[in-house]
């Protein structure tokens, strides 16, 4: 097995990764400056595998460090998964010129390296933000891209462009994974999603508002064309997230004449409304829920869900946890969050 060099091996995705790759038998090395992720989070991971992954404080953007780094780590490297990149919103639209630097500048300096190392494979993280809000559902592959929402939707619509143009010219192959809604955390409930202040996400704000944390919970418009009149989306666990990238590398790794340059939609084909997800929460969890009723977010599609034909197909990938795991382990988290609150930011 390769040795697979994970960007952002400290935050929500790469974390639940860096243990599903453990499990399958790669071993990992790990990039992430801990600007949205915590430094206990490798010896979480040790608490799950029993295996010690050695993190690199590097921030992508800092090009001379990140090639003092390859320099001396890059043997045995035989692909990197690119998680590192920051994904609020709402930050974007306050701040482009941090995210196009961050994602962008950070994409390009990793790819600099990868490609002076010939590292013969590479996972991108996309976004169904690529997808805006799409004509005919569910959405395919070869469904159309459209006109970003945010700057943080362009880094990644952006990425994907030089990630197709960069293999054209280069050995490394590319697997782009467009996830659509991930949620929920490791069943051990030791690692999870940390939201920084007041989240912006519907899962994260769901539990702490049943952990009182938030007096209620605002769903965003109540007269959208969908069943009940709340926005529709993909929710799927993100330990199925972690396996399918496992699976994403055995794809380049097994079928050398497979695309250089390949997506493939993350989700689990099936769409749930925001109304959906709050009676569902306080089925599974017994939890009463405060919410209320606002206006629209600006930004917001009205409805999206994945077909996740592809994935399933040619990653052998599907999704291995229910709606009722993902709420679960959503509030477990919160709950083991709320018992260690020097771990809360
Ligand atoms: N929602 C609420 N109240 C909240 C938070 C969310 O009603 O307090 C609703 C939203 O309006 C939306 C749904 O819950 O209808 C899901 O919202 P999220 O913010 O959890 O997720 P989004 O689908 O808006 O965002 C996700 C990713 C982004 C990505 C975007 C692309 O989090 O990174 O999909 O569509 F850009």
């Amino acid at each position: 097995m390769g040795r697979i060099l994970v960007t952002g091996g400290s935050g929500y995705i790469g974390s639940h990764t860096v243990v599903a790759l453990l499990e399958a038998g790669y071993e990992v090395v790990s990039i992430d400056d801990h600007s949205r992720s915590h430094d206990f989070i490798m010896d979480r991971i040790k608490q799950i595998t029993g295996t010690e992954v050695v993190n690199h404080r590097i921030n992508l953007v800092d090009r001379a460090t990140l090639e003092d780094f390859f320099c001396n780590e890059h043997t045995g490297i035989t692909g990197v998964i690119h998680f590192a990149a920051y994904k609020a919103v709402g930050e974007s639209v306050a701040n482009p010129l941090l995210y196009f630097e961050n994602n962008l500048v950070g994409q390009i300096n990793l790819m600099r390296c990868v490609d002076q190392y010939n590292i013969p494979h590479f996972v991108f993280s996309s976004s169904c933000t690529v997808y805006g809000n799409p004509e005919s559902l569910p959405v395919t592959e070869s469904s159309p891209l459209l006109e970003p929402e945010s700057p943080y939707g362009r880094t990644k619509l952006i990425g994907e462009a030089f990630l197709r143009d960069w293999v054209l010219v280069c050995p490394t192959r590319v697997a782009a994974l467009r996830y659509f809604n991930p949620v929920g955390a490791h069943p051990s409930a030791l690692i999870g999603e940390f939201s920084r202040g007041v989240p912006e996400n519907l899962l994260p704000y769901i539990t702490q508002t049943a952990a009182g944390i938030r007096e209620r919970l605002t769903i965003y418009g109540r007269d959208y064309p969908t069943r009940d009149g709340t926005c529709v989306r993909d929710y799927l666990h993100v330990c199925d997230v972690a396996l399918a990238h496992v699976a994403a590398l055995k794809h380049l790794e097994r079928h050398t004449d497979a695309p250089p340059f390949d997506v493939f939609n993350l989700g689990s084909g099936v769409g749930q409304t925001v109304l959906e997800m709050v009676q569902a929460f306080e089925e599974v969890t017994g939890t009463p829920l405060t919410y209320t009723f606002g206006e629209r977010r600006t930004g917001d599609v009205v409805a999206v869900y994945a077909d996740n034909r592809k994935a399933r197909e040619q990653l052998g990938w599907s999704t291995l946890y229910s709606l009722q795991d993902m709420l679960r382990t959503a509030w477990a988290w919160e709950q083991a969050l709320s018992q260690s609150h020097n771990t809360r930011q």
